[in-house]
């Protein structure tokens, strides 16, 4: 069942309906102010980091789940209700919510008037804008009122909701009816001492009246649907004095039939220098000549409209970058629209704010952020290239990392500690994506701190170095490298052994002198290790790059000696040395991460003498016949089914959720890129739309998050809900699902020199035409494709046949025309 439909022209999604399964949200902002908007005006706005300065105040676990928000009242002769159905509730003759490309459009109407509101971020702004249209689309002339409504949160987003007993008494806000240009409510708690920020809630128009104090808009036992000011037609002008801060302004068009008014109200962020807070010696008046400056910009609908349109031309640049066109809509959807937009989005957030994170939880992952960087590099380089050096410099001068630093000091934060062996592997990773894609090697010779520590800076190839050196240096019995706090896999927690509710299986290490090995590092370090060699001899380190290869193969080898166990890898040896993901064992028999990685890395993909499957098809179809369901490939099968204290906090999850069998559509990629290498383009696409969105969309009332956007995780096989999605938007998935889509399906990827075209889709797609810019040149790739097993492409570039798959790199602003046929 569908909620609504794609509207690809205008890259939206078109939401039809107010009762879908769970809020469905979009992301506006792209540079410091962020805001989350669900499709019936739910959602919060902050400035740069989630937790320090959350502007609007959203409760989580609330009942019902979406209520908060920016909202629209609208007293219609007496009838009140809100275009965005909640939270008033009331039926609406039409109701549409567009998300688009960092907007969100909102209509509603009831009773012959139509609201619509188009929320968005500007690019260059602190501010989140909404323009309001109201049409009197009755036979007869109408003066509805209209009230604003937003709840500001007091800064600290985690002090906001526990520290009550200060914060009731603290509140503080100013009030201009008649400012330059309209009306605005000044939200300024703690200015008065040690904050210079404060927000402006305003509208372009003189407004006919106020609320700030939250009790007063809404009735002290009254829900928010029940709001009392507009229940009763007219504000009440009222000024909070602690409590809860709110603001709210009030305006009553007069309409003719088919009449409309355009507003453009504010939510905007301001800060101001120290020495000018105040607008007055008694410092009493905030100095508010930069939200004045703000409010100019947007006196006019007219301007409001540039914004917009600034906008939306910013978003067609950025996806300019890829796209294709083939014969599978929901392919082109995902590929040109969709998946973009969300890798993008977890740039921004990390892990941060969505309506599964709270954004005052987590910090910026290393690993996290490293792989996010695969999904946007090609988008936005010289972003990439300052998040890379951020990323280093919380490495450790042994080549481990912190696992989360914090966004808005870009410092290590201790709260999880470090040794997470995998970490340092994801920088070669995301330097050696970065270095493909820009040819940029000069970033090698940035000065980068080891611990944010200018006095141990070194160049960013030596950070390269200490990561690779950390897993030779680090490594157990079999010659594999020592798992520490867990690898990809958080909960895979080898050395801690807790009995203590509510420890954290992350930071606990209850006992010592364990050997706990990972199968899934080796296979990374065999994937990211080659790339180092490849970075060294490209820099004349000739020895080095051999150094570095010999450990390569060392690894190649201890994984096929002690890491098979007949049908598939190992997943890991744990804290006393016995296998973890044999098929010795009842449960967790079989994990997807070795399975997938170890493919990529082309271990065991050579054939053998007798012309079977090669290791690497034996583990892939094991894959498939243990792991793979409707909904996509689960993470471990069997899962447990009780907790084992020895494995950590995987087993503390029911079977089938999350890591204890759930389908973790993170690593779903690396077994359909596995599935590429090994010539199988019709196995790896259709596991790639098991778990893509858009071919989800007709199971939404199964799926029940976003049909346009990933999820972390679907329920597997032995949950009670398989199929049911949750922790959608902020997620791995994003970036390493565009890899998969357009570096390997579509077979369209920058390589050291030349872009590679090696397409392997399978016959579902017999003909595509990828647009590529890459280093300023644009290559239009047209794809023939007869989908043979194990056929790959030969090419003609600019009608002249060439040797591989490889199209060298063409002087910037040169267009390549490249025909590829397989
Ligand atoms: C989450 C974490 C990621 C981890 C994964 C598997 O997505 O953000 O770091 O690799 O879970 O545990
Ligand atoms: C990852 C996992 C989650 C785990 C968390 C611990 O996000 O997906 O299951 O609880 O890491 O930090």
């Amino acid at each position: 069942m569908r909620y609504g439909h794609f509207d690809d022209e205008t890259r939206e999604y078109v939401i039809t309906t107010p009762h879908t399964p769970a809020p469905w949200i979009n992301y506006l902002g792209s540079q410091n102010f962020f805001s989350l908007i669900s499709h019936q005006g739910g959602g919060y706005s902050f400035y740069r980091d989630a937790k320090m300065r959350r502007l609007t105040r959203y409760r989580y676990n609330n009942i019902p789940s979406d209520v908060g928000g920016r909202y629209f009242f609208v007293n219609d002769g007496g009838d009140t209700w809100t275009p965005t159905w909640l939270p008033v509730k009331a039926d609406l003759d039409h109701f549409e919510t567009r998300h688009g490309m960092g907007y969100t459009q909102i209509t509603g109407e009831r009773g012959g008037l139509r609201v619509e509101s188009l929320h968005f971020v500007p690019v260059d702004e602190d501010a989140e804008i909404a323009r309001v249209t109201v049409t009197n689309t009755s036979e007869v002339t109408k003066t509805p009122t209209l009230f604003s409504f937003v709840e500001f949160a007091l800064w600290n987003a985690q002090d906001d909701q526990t520290n009550y007993q200060r914060n009731l008494s603290i509140g503080e806000v100013e009030v201009e009816v008649d400012g330059p240009h309209g009306s605005a409510v000044y939200h300024r708690t703690e200015y008065r001492e040690r904050r210079d920020h404060y927000a402006v809630h305003a509208v372009n128009a003189k407004a006919i009246g106020f609320d700030t104090d939250r009790d007063t808009f809404v009735g002290a036992y009254n829900s928010l649907g029940e709001s009392a000011v507009p229940r009763a037609g007219a504000s009440a002008d009222s000024v909070a004095s602690g409590w809860y801060p709110i603001g709210s302004l009030s305006l009553s068009p007069t309409l003719a039939p088919g009449e409309s008014v355009t507003y453009t109200f504010v939510l905007g962020y301001l800060e101001n220098p120290v020495e000018s807070k105040w607008a007055d010696e008694a410092q009493q008046v905030v100095n508010k000549e930069r939200a004045h400056a703000l409010l100019s910009r947007f006196a006019t609908t007219e301007q409001t409209d540039a914004a917009f349109e600034a906008l939306r031309d910013h978003w067609t640049r950025l996806l300019s970058t890829y796209s294709v066109t083939s014969t599978d809509p929901k392919l082109d959807r995902m590929v040109n629209i969709w998946n973009q937009y969300q890798c993008m989005v977890t740039f921004n957030m990390s892990r941060s704010a969505s309506y599964f994170e709270t954004g005052i939880g987590r910090g910026m992952g290393f690993r996290d952020s490293n792989q996010d960087l695969l999904g946007f590099v090609h988008l936005v380089p010289e972003r990439g290239r300052e998040r890379i050096l951020d990323i280093a410099a919380t490495q450790f001068p042994d080549g481990s990392a912190y696992h989360q630093y914090q966004p808005l000091t870009k410092r290590g934060n201790n709260d999880i500690g470090s040794g997470f062996n995998d970490d340092p592997l994801w920088l070669i990773a995301g330097v050696a994506a970065y270095l493909k894609e820009t040819g940029d090697w000069s970033i090698l010779d940035e000065q980068v701190p080891f611990d944010n520590d200018e006095t141990l800076a070194e160049p960013l190839f030596e950070h390269l170095t200490r990561s690779f050196r950390f897993t030779v240096d680090n490594r157990g019995p079999h010659g594999l490298p020592l798992i520490g706090r867990a690898d990809w896999n958080d909960c895979l927690n080898l050395n801690c052994f807790s009995s203590e509710p509510g420890e954290s299986f992350q930071t606990t290490e209850n006992a010592s002198g364990g050997v706990a090995e990972s199968l899934f590092i080796a296979a990374q370090f065999v994937l990211y290790g080659e790339q180092y060699a490849e970075i060294a001899e490209r820099r004349g380190l000739t020895e080095v790059a051999a150094e570095a290869r010999a450990e390569v193969e060392a690894m190649r080898t201890a994984v096929l000696e002690h890491g098979w166990d007949g049908g598939w890898f190992l997943r890991a040896y744990d804290f006393h040395g016995n296998k973890v993901g044999t098929d010795e064992h009842p449960e967790g028999k079989i994990w997807i991460e070795p399975q997938g990685f170890a493919v990529m890395a082309g271990i065991g993909t050579e054939k053998p003498a007798d012309g079977g499957p090669s290791v690497a098809e034996t583990a892939l179809q094991s894959v498939n016949e243990m792991l793979a369901t409707e909904h996509g490939m689960v993470l471990q099968y069997p899962a447990y089914t009780t907790y084992k204290i020895e494995l950590g906090e995987v087993s503390t999850y029911p079977p089938g959720y999350k890591e204890n069998g759930g389908i973790f559509c993170h690593n779903n990629p690396w077994v359909i890129i596995g599935e590429t290498v090994l010539g199988h383009g019709e196995r790896a696409f259709d596991y790639y739309k098991r778990i893509t969105p858009a071919y989800r969309e007709d199971i939404s009332e199964i799926h029940k998050q976003e049909p346009y956007v990933y999820a972390q995780m679907i329920a597997g096989k032995e949950a009670v809900r398989h199929g049911e999605a949750k922790n959608s938007w902020l997620t791995g998935t994003a970036a390493w699902n565009f890899v998969t889509v357009s570096q390997h399906l579509l077979g369209v990827r920058p390589g050291w020199s030349g872009l590679i075209v090696d397409p392997q889709i399978g016959p579902a797609v017999p003909e595509f035409t990828v647009r590529r810019v890459a280093r300023g040149a644009t290559y239009v790739i047209t794809v023939r494709n007869s989908g043979a097993e194990g056929s790959r492409a030969t090419l003609t570039v600019d009608g002249v046949a060439i040797e591989g798959n490889e199209v060298p790199y063409a002087p910037a602003g040169s267009v390549v025309q490249v025909e590829a046929v397989l």
